[in-house]
């Protein structure tokens, strides 16, 4: 595990908006110059989609999340509205909640209303200053609940702090927005069976799981017609050339996604206009018209599917809850004991 510290935030005494701890992991900006050079010398070339969620990165994403096209947010929080009582059941008083990759704050506000007397929320996620401003809003509007923050790369395994020691019985791990299908089935096992350490006995996991469905609405969904999803793609060369000092074309690539269903996943790709080159740290990337940087895979799961992959990692299926037209999936593990 990394070294971190525990920073004190200044603040008023009287701000009711004080986290009771924010954690900076500091995820390092040389793992992205480094896996950018890596992955633009691979072939194909590629880039690990964490790298989209700086703040300008983050904002994108929560537009991409109000889109018409874009279902699985509206539907996820409909499934955590029509069965939080359900849910809230399953699961049971008293649990300190941890989401991975936490993002805007609308989902987690709405189970942290419909659950039985929780203890606590730690929020963790890459994007720093986003999850400062989104948790700290977040405290204030529920004092009744201890909320702290981590900056971390969720990926590479994090731990909770002291202060987190006495909340709650057991853990609820959270993960919705289909982030799980962001992996490849075997990083998203082997995710799920790290997890299982720190959710530890009794512990339990809610996870957003989209599922298969036909190609038309999954391409649209990734390819929405006023062109968010594609801000948000290229906003990775944007980083590229205010952060790493990369010297590249913007406008001489587009957004390309579609759906696999071979591979059961949506794919997004960057894709040179014509050649292309991309300098950086004096080496040159050349790229032939049409060719593409992969930017991210969106697995897309049956619910037997997951339920397998979730028992291979160590978990027992707890729960399952979709939607009337199929569209999405909440399941709800527990560490198997
Ligand atoms: N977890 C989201 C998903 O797979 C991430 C996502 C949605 C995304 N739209 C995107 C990532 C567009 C990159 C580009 O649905």
């Amino acid at each position: 595990m990394t070294a971190h510290d525990t920073t004190t935030l200044d603040r008023p005494a009287t701000d009711s908006s004080a986290l009771a701890f924010f954690v900076d992991e500091k995820p390092a900006l040389a793992t992205f110059l480094d896996d950018a050079m890596t992955g633009l010398a691979a072939s194909p070339k590629r880039i690990a989609p964490k790298y989209f969620y700086d703040e300008r990165g983050s904002e994108l994403f929560d537009k991409i999340c109000q889109t018409p096209e874009y279902y699985p947010t509206r539907t996820e929080l409909g499934l955590l509205e029509q069965h939080g009582a359900d849910i809230a059941e399953a699961v049971g008083p008293d649990c300190l909640v941890v989401e991975y990759g936490a993002g805007s704050s609308l989902k987690i506000r709405r189970l942290l209303d419909a659950l039985d007397k929780p203890a606590g929320y730690v929020a963790v996620d890459i994007s720093r200053d986003y999850l400062h401003g989104q948790m700290s809003g977040l405290a204030g509007d529920m004092p009744e609940i201890a909320v702290g923050a981590i900056c971390a790369d969720f990926t590479q395994g994090f731990d909770l702090p002291a202060e987190t020691r006495d909340l709650g019985t057991r853990k609820l791990g959270f993960l919705p927005g289909s982030t799980i299908g962001n992996f490849v089935p075997a990083e998203a096992e082997a995710l799920l069976a790290r997890s299982t350490k720190l959710l530890g006995k009794g512990g339990q996991f809610l996870i957003g799981v989209d599922l298969k469905k036909p190609k038309h609405i999954l391409d649209a969904a990734y390819d929405d017609g006023a062109g968010v999803t594609a801000a948000f793609n290229l906003n990775l060369l944007k980083r590229m050339q205010s952060e790493l000092g990369a010297e590249l074309n913007e406008s001489g690539f587009s957004h390309v996604a579609f759906y696999n269903g071979d591979q059961g996943r949506v794919e997004m790709h960057l894709e040179a206009k014509g050649p292309q080159t991309i300098r950086l740290e004096g080496q040159t990337f050349d790229f032939d018209d049409g060719e593409r940087i992969h930017t991210e895979s969106s697995y897309k799961y049956e619910p037997q599917e997951f339920a397998d992959m979730a028992k291979k990692a160590g978990f027992v299926p707890r729960g399952l809850w979709t939607d009337a037209d199929g569209l999405f999936s909440l399941h709800l593990l527990e560490v198997a004991g």
